[in-house]
């Protein structure tokens, strides 16, 4: 079956072109404040950033379908020495807005992962008490539910071509609360300075929380991984990014940018600029 696929340049904080419960999943990793090296200076302050999450909290309440899924990929983060307590933050924002917490699922990165720094090394340099600071290879999916979902409204026929694949389910460990996935390596072509999630991420709730056919939203669309996942499961999506300078990344990346291949000629892919204002 085609999908189609919409791709919005502006600001999250409104979603003007996507109508009432029209969205049937939101899978996003928003930026984790002012963070070093990718997002250095980005907010003025705290309280701006967390305004940022809350209006976006209440724009896809408005969007989601009752009884659906918001998946956000989050992390607490260490800005000039002061830790941000951003997870906490926002899972209050988005019951604020109207969800019901569901679940938090910690994502584990492999051991050898550490792309901004080796924090314990600083009791390396000083083995004695106080110099502990150790290093991060977590962060959370926290997932939320607007109200409940209603099993039967799905078609017997939508239902069978959702099917989830129990032999992955198990040898993967999906069941668990902790999820060991690989990051995306630095240096990565596609996802180069963007703080890019690996596909498995919203491949694994893309699969877990929508069915085919329907759509999904990420509107801190970054390099495109969560479209680019959703087209390949058959899904349509929605994906909302700030800059500009990511349309022709993104294009490449969900595969829209050279020859279609057999079966997916049909597919489409919409780019909307909004009009320049200030917030690009
Ligand atoms: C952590 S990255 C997302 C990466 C994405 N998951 C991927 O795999 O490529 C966050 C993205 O949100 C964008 N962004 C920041 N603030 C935004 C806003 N208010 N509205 C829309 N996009 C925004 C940034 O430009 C950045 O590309």
């Amino acid at each position: 079956m085609a999908t189609s696929h919409k791709l919005i340049i502006g600001n999250a904080v409104n979603m003007q072109e996507i109508p009432d419960a029209s969205v049937h999943l939101m899978v996003t990793s928003p930026p984790y404040f002012n963070a070093p090296f990718d997002y250095k200076q980005l907010y003025d302050s705290y309280e701006q950033y967390l305004q940022v999450i809350e209006e976006v909290a209440k724009e896809v309440y408005r969007v989601l379908q009752n009884g659906r899924i918001v998946a956000l990929n989050i992390d607490d983060m260490l800005v000039n020495g002061e830790k941000f307590p951003i997870v906490a933050d926002a899972t209050r924002l988005f019951l604020d807005a109207g969800f019901r917490y569901r679940d938090r699922i910690i994502w584990k990165k492999p051991d050898g992962y550490l792309r901004i720094s080796r924090r314990s090394g600083v009791l390396l340099q000083n083995p004695y008490p106080m110099y502990f600071y150790p290093d991060n290879t977590l962060e959370s999916i926290l997932i939320f539910q607007k109200g409940k979902f209603n099993y039967r409204s799905i078609p017997e026929d939508v239902r069978l071509a959702s099917k989830i694949d129990l032999d992955r389910f198990q040898r993967e460990k999906w069941y668990m609360t902790l999820w060991e996935m690989v990051n995306v390596l630095p240096g990565s072509e596609l996802e180069k300075d963007i703080a890019a999630f690996p596909e498995e991420l919203p491949f694994r709730i893309i699969t877990l929380f929508s069915y085919v056919g329907e759509t999904v939203l990420d509107p801190f669309v970054g390099s495109g991984t969560t479209m680019k996942v959703a087209r390949a499961l058959g899904r349509n999506s929605i994906g909302i990014e700030i800059k500009e300078s990511l349309v022709p990344i993104i294009r490449k990346k969900v595969g829209f940018d050279g020859q279609l291949t057999l079966g997916q000629q049909e597919d489409t892919l919409e780019i909307i600029l909004r009009e320049k204002t200030k917030e690009r």
